[in-house]
């Protein structure tokens, strides 16, 4: 490109670039996903290094961060923040790449062994520096342009995860760098709540997080539950300084740090490759957001050696995923009407490839929601897809609206109708709910189809390849109405359906018959009753035994099963209040459908009774859904992390923290060998 056109372009390029700079980092309200910022980025880079002249020192490549906002005093860093070099190949070729260039720095040659990487995640947060003075949190300080912060300390010592004394470690300074992030059902959990009083929601995790810390007021901050993980070093006087990357994130766990657990140390190009594609497997089960993987050299010698280019240094590297937002327009809003008779109005997209799959369909939650985002047809929208979590629309690109002149939009807001659009009764939104519903109970075939999908499904009766398209032929053909109508159907009921080969009937007849046999906790939770999950139905079944005395209880007594407090119980009795409920109940006993009475007291003679697990790592054949079933059924429960009131780790292949601290605490610890052997007994 000639240097003229080329100056025209960057200027423009800079512009945009800072208009989004200031949204996403000072307003904490971004307007483009990551990956187009990112493209600009790399756009105006490029343009940069074609003609290094065009460089000025305001360009956006020449800093690393957003300036401090007023109101948080300035805290210059003793030890600049830099940032790591990002490899958009999301391919082993990124990773090659990166080890290449390490070994010509190094002058190393083909023959020369292969070098220590420490491997870790890239999490998706708030870069914050955390200074101890004597072992004690004395301040917490946001990366700002890298070379002078935000002092955050109040709302940093609001994330109980950071701890504000260091355990057995009182160097006269230790500054430990990290990000602190919102987990996944941290912040699902928290939508929901703003959801439910009909406020605001957080965009997305990450947004969460710097919004939380840079909140004038702790008191806010407090609300908004983060996290932390220790990734490395600022400045350290009087602390003996480990060889390895690795050793030093030991010693930072050792004095109390949380460190995550999935990093290892690996050697060469391939070993960076593996850890790549083994958390890219695991990236959707993580409970926190990543976007990529960073690899840092493990030899702190070999870092000095390497040092750095501008701000990057040469011997770390981001390695990245495919993004989880991205940008797509809407074509329709629709309403879904759900098993309860929730109404949800869904967005319709042109495709899109968005974390790892290609998604058409995103929930605008509830009308509020989606009024408050102003979502509307015709919409170039950020749409986000991570982990497990349906997708969602996260904003409107306004500047991208159609419009019918300078004022008038194309399209009007969206509005929900007054009648249910599968049935036709009337819709309800009691005052104070955000959600409104269906009124027409089983009446409504998508209630009713709900109610079928949910009976069915994995952890409720279990039943296999009863899916979506099947209930839906099923309902429409008036062939199936209530659960109990499922075991009345016959083979050739079922053969004669659209598009369905004998042998896949046969094999449905078979998954059904199956089902017969249960526990009574599935049996409960399959019913559907509102406010009843999976844990309350385990309680209900644990608590009483049987179903008739579930039945007969009045609100008073379900009060007394552990976490069933009015609004659950009262759900439950009216449940059972219904006369069409216990028919349908009836008729599924007498379809046979069974499970083994007095649960608590067959439990109650087992060796794992009361006792706790945790489960860690990959088993070789069990998944954990399974080993969980397995401990449950015997009377045991299982929890997330290890105590002094552990009685039994059950440990897998790369078994992280867990393991370490079961050991430190003496807890016994099986592998599945020895699991099995104690739940067969
Ligand atoms: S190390 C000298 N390790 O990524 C290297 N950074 O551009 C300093 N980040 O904002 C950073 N996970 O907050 C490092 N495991 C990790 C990280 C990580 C996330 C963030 C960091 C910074 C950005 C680097």
């Amino acid at each position: 490109m000639p240097l003229q056109d080329a100056a025209a372009q960057a200027k423009k390029l800079r512009r945009e670039i800072e208009q989004h700079n200031h949204a996403y980092y000072v307003l904490d309200a971004p307007t483009i996903p990551d990956a187009e910022y990112d493209k600009l980025f790399r756009e105006l880079q490029a343009l940069e290094t074609e003609h290094p002249q065009l460089i000025s020192t305001d360009s956006p490549t020449q800093r690393v961060g957003g300036k401090p906002l007023p109101g948080f005093a300035p805290v210059r860093h003793a030890v600049p923040m830099l940032s790591i070099r990002t490899e958009t190949d999301t391919e082993p070729s990124g990773a090659r790449a990166f080890d290449a260039r390490v070994r010509r720095e190094l002058g190393l040659s083909e023959g020369d062994p292969d070098i220590d990487y420490a491997a870790e995640l890239k999490f998706d947060g708030l870069a914050i520096n955390l200074r101890y003075e004597d072992g004690v949190l004395v301040q917490a300080a946001t990366r700002g342009d890298g070379e002078t912060g935000e002092d955050v300390t109040q709302n940093i010592r609001t994330v109980h995860r950071i701890p504000l004394r260091l355990h057995d470690c009182v160097p006269p300074v230790l500054e430990v760098r990290g990000e602190v992030f919102m987990s996944r059902p941290d912040f699902e959990r928290y939508n929901e709540k703003q959801r439910a009083l009909g406020h605001a929601t957080l965009v997305n995790p990450r947004n969460g997080a710097a919004g939380s810390i840079r909140q004038l007021d702790p008191a806010m901050a407090a609300e908004r539950p983060l996290s932390f993980y220790a990734y490395g070093l600022g400045e350290v006087r009087g602390w003996d300084l480990p060889a390895t990357h690795s050793a030093v994130l030991d010693a930072l766990a050792a004095c109390g740090l949380p460190v995550c657990e999935h990093r290892a140390a690996v050697q060469g190009a391939d070993g960076l490759i593996a850890f790549h594609a083994r958390i890219r497997e695991k990236r959707d089960a993580l409970p926190f957001d990543i976007d990529g993987v960073v690899y840092k050299v493990n030899s702190l010698a070999l870092q000095q050696r390497l040092g750095f280019v501008t701000r990057e240094p040469r011997w770390a590297v981001a390695h990245k995923y495919p993004a989880e937002e991205a940008l797509t327009t809407v074509e329709a809003i629709e309403l879904q009407v759900g098993r309860t008779g929730a109404i949800t109005p869904v967005a319709r997209m042109a495709p899109v490839f968005v974390g790892g799959v290609t998604v058409t369909n995103a929930t605008l939650h509830n009308e509020g929601e989606a009024r408050r985002k102003d979502v509307r047809i015709g919409d170039t929208v950020i749409v986000r897809r991570a982990g497990d979590v349906i997708p969602e629309v996260v904003s409107v690109v306004m500047e991208r609206r159609p419009m019918k002149d300078l004022n008038h939009p194309l399209h009007p807001p969206f509005a929900l109708p007054k009648t249910c659009p599968v049935c036709r009764s009337s819709v309800e939104r009691p005052e104070d709910e955000a959600i409104a519903r269906c009124t027409g109970g089983l009446f409504c075939p998508a209630q009713r189809k709900g109610a079928l999908l949910h009976f069915a499904s994995r952890r409720a009766m279990d039943i296999e390849g009863l899916g979506d398209k099947l209930v839906e032929q099923l309902v429409d053909n008036a062939i199936v109405k209530t659960p109990a109508d499922l075991y009345k159907l016959g083979l050739l009921a079922m053969a004669n359906l659209e598009r369905m080969a004998e042998k896949s009937a046969a094999n449905i007849i078979a998954a059904i018959e199956k089902s017969k046999t249960t526990t009574l906790a599935r049996f409960i939770f399959a019913l559907g009753i509102r406010n009843v999950g999976e844990a309350t139905a385990k309680d209900l079944a644990r608590h009483f035994g049987n179903l008739d005395a579930v039945m007969a209880a009045d609100v008073e007594r379900l009060q007394q099963v552990p976490d069933v407090g009015p609004v659950v119980a009262a759900s439950i009795a009216h449940f059972f209040a219904e006369p069409h409920n216990i028919e349908v109940i009836e008729q599924l006993r007498a379809a046979r459908v069974s499970w083994p009475d007095g649960a608590p007291s067959a439990a109650a003679n087992s060796p794992i009774a009361g006792k706790t697990f945790v489960l860690t790592g990959t088993l070789p054949t069990l998944t954990r859904d399974e080993a969980k079933d397995m401990i449950e059924a015997l009377g045991g429960k299982v929890a997330g992390s290890v105590s002094k009131k552990t009685d039994y780790v059950v440990a897998g292949a790369e078994a992280g923290s867990k393991l370490d601290k079961a050991q430190a605490l003496g807890v016994s610890i099986l592998d599945e060998t020895q699991f099995r052997e104690l739940v067969r007994r």
